[in-house]
Order: C-alpha cells, then sequence, then structure tokens
C-alpha cells in the first residue's frame, strides 16, 4: 500500500520578550504608523542571550512530543531548518538531538531560509513514504535577532524569533500530504542573504568592521517576486491536485509581510478571513512563520481534522514552495 506522510503534530516557543514597535523607534529613524502601514507587524519576540536556534526548537519539540504522549527515543530522524543555525558546523539538529534525548535518531539541517518548512516538509514526506522514517522531527527554529542589524531601519523591522517542532508520520487515513512543489532560483541570492562568515568571504576585521555578517536585502525585489511566485505556486499545487481554491480552509502563506500576504490571496481569490496571519504579534520569523501558524489555528479550533491546508514561502535563495494538506 502507499503510505502517505502526515503532519501529526505540531508545537511552538515563542521567547518571552516582546519588542515593540515603539522601542524600535528609539533604535533607528522610524515609527509605529510606518512599519504597521507597510508590513502589518506590531511587534516581534527577542530570545534573550543564552537562547538559540536549538535551545527555542528544542523547547517547541518537548512541548510537542509532552503533548502527543511520545517518548524521545521514538523519534528516529530529526531534521533542522534554520538560517541561524547555532554554530557553523555541525548540524544544529545534533543540539536537539541530545537537549530533548532522542537518543535512536540521526539527523541534519535544511538551509532553505523562508521556504525552510516547505523543503523540510518534502524531504519528511519522502522518508516517511518510502518507509524509511516512522517518526520524524521537523524542527524549524530561528534566532533571527542575532543577525539582524538593529542600525538598518529597513531590515531591523521585519524578523523576530521563535522555535517550532512538528511530528511526520505516515497517515492512517485519507488526511495527510496530497500535492506539494518545491523551486529554487540562484539568481536571486544577491537580494537576500548574509555576505560573510562563509567560506566565499570568511569572518575578519575588516568583515566585522563593515558589519556584512548581518542580513541584507532589496525589499522591493523581494516583494515583487513573493507576491507572483507564491500565487503562482499555490494555484499550481491547487491545480495539480484537482482542488478548488474554494474546499480550501486555511491558506497559510509565509508571513514577511501583511501586503505580501493580502496581494497573494487577492490573487487567489481568497477572503482575508480564510487566511492564517500572526505577523502582527511575531513578525517575520522566516521557516518559523507557518508551522507556528498551523498551531495557532489547531489550538482555536479552526482548522480541524479533515480540513484542507495549503501554505505557500518564498524566501532567501530565492527558495519557494506550496504544499497542500489534509489534517
Ligand atoms: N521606517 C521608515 N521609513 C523607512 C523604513 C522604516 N523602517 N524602512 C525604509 N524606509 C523608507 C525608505 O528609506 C524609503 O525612503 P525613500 O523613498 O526616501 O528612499 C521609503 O521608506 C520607501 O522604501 P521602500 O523600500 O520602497 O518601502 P516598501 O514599501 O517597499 O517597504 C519593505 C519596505 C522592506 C517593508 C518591503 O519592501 C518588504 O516587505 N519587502 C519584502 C521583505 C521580505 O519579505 N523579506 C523577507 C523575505 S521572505
Amino acid at each position: 500500500m502507499q503510505l502517505r506522510a502526515k503532519i501529526t503534530g505540531v508545537a511552538s516557543y515563542f521567547p518571552e520578550k516582546k519588542l515593540g514597535n515603539q522601542e524600535l523607534e528609539k533604535m533607528v529613524d522610524t515609527n509605529d504608523a510606518w512599519i504597521v502601514e507597510r508590513t502589518g507587524i506590531r511587534e516581534r519576540r527577542i530570545a534573550h542571550a543564552q537562547e538559540s536556534a536549538g535551545s527555542m526548537g528544542a523547547e517547541a519539540s518537548k512541548r510537542l512530543l509532552e503533548q502527543l504522549g511520545v517518548s524521545p527515543e521514538e523519534i528516529d530522524l530529526i531534521i533542522v531548518t534554520t538560517v541561524t543555525p547555532d554554530h557553523p558546523f555541525p548540524a544544529t539538529a545534533s543540539v536537539i538531538q541530545t537537549e530533548i534525548g532522542a537518543t535512536r535518531a540521526w539527523g541534519f539541517d535544511i538551509s532553505a531560509a523562508c521556504s525552510g518548512y516547505l523543503y523540510g516538509l518534502e524531504v519528511a514526506r519522502g522518508m516517511v513514504e518510502s518507509a524509511r522514517s516512522k517518526k520524524l522531527l521537523l524542527v524549524s527554529s530561528e534566532k533571527m535577532s542575532s543577525i539582524v542589524d538593529y542600525q538598518d531601519r529597513s531590515t531591523c523591522i521585519l524578523f523576530g524569533d521563535a522555535g517550532t517542532a512538528s511530528l511526520i508520520e505516515a497517515s492512517e487515513d485519507e488526511s495527510g500530504i496530497l500535492e506539494s512543489i518545491m523551486r529554487l532560483d540562484g539568481t536571486g541570492l544577491p537580494s537576500l542573504y548574509m555576505p560573510a562568515g562563509g567560506s566565499r568571504l570568511p569572518t575578519s576585521e575588516e568583515t566585522v568592521k563593515a558589519r556584512k555578517h548581518f542580513a541584507v536585502q532589496d525589499g522591493r525585489a523581494v516583494y515583487k517576486r513573493a507576491v507572483v511566485d507564491m500565487a503562482e505556486i499555490s494555484a499550481e499545487v491547487l491545480e495539480r491536485a484537482k482542488v478548488p481554491i474554494d474546499q480550501v480552509r486555511w491558506f497559510i502563506p509565509h508571513q514577511a509581510n501583511l501586503r505580501i500576504i493580502e496581494s497573494a490571496a487577492k490573487r487567489l481569490n481568497l477572503p482575508m478571513d480564510r487566511v492564517a496571519v500572526n505577523i502582527d504579534r511575531y513578525a517575520n520569523t522566516t521557516s518559523a512563520t507557518i508551522p507556528s501558524c498551523l498551531a495557532e489555528k489547531i489550538e482555536e479550533g479552526t482548522a480541524k481534522k479533515g480540513d484542507l491546508i495549503l501554505m505557500a514561502s518564498f524566501g532567501a535563495g530565492f527558495t519557494w514552495g506550496a504544499t497542500l494538506i489534509r489534517l
């Protein structure tokens, strides 16, 4: 029998510390009204110095396993998606594995920026559907505050920190991942990246002085591509799955900018009351946005068993993708 992979649980962890727009007004030349009007963001969470992508991801994982009554020894594979790994090497999967005590798991990281969750889900799908993994932990966790330049008003307003964890297993009924498409266009690299700290431009006194260890982006270029590509790939996934848009209970787009979300929804003919939004409270948490929205909808009881959910992302790379699931 053909196996179908399924998200059997999802949990989030947000650091306690809130950073509101008013506080950013004291740090850079910006104001609350501009940020709300141009991005929809009101506040974001900021991890404390001892927290990392690994520790936040581990916290979300512990919550998830407790919620599901799954013991860490049952996990056979850990996939972490992050742009802020605890170390350049080894993978943050090592940190999660030891922190949660998943003694029988192997694991690795995926670097796909804001599309990390959907890319991770795609790999997880392959592992579960080929019966190579029975209980797979997909951790999407980001300490964006560690790579955001709080002197750059065009980026520091946009990002926040969060950790999430999802359990992927084989489905036992009609639920699960129905259709998905992933894309990559490397010509987009200069539009959103971290210039130094890798092998192309290793860390030096000069790179630090020149502030090259922060995320830089061409906001307008990213904006234009995000709207068009998220809407197009979503429509393509629905067409392949032969699912009309009006059957989709929730559209969960990556949370980069409320205007991007609204424009993509409009292109898809979707009213905003079927679009998940948490960017106002958490800003862009990179690969953690989609799973944190999904967790919220399940928790509030508006995403129920049998519901069709369409997820879409766009991010650095450029990477983008869309995945249709039945809960
Ligand atoms: N406060 C006040 N003014 C600001 C500002 C801030 N925080 N940031 C930029 N501005 C200014 C700019 O300097 C510019 O001034 P100028 O016209 O005098 O040059 C003006 O606002 C308009 O800038 P622009 O970049 O055109 O604004 P925008 O409406 O495109 O909004 C972003 C900027 C970054 C919010 C928007 O482009 C965006 O969200 N892009 C996508 C980002 C994204 O999704 N990134 C993650 C990828 S997944």
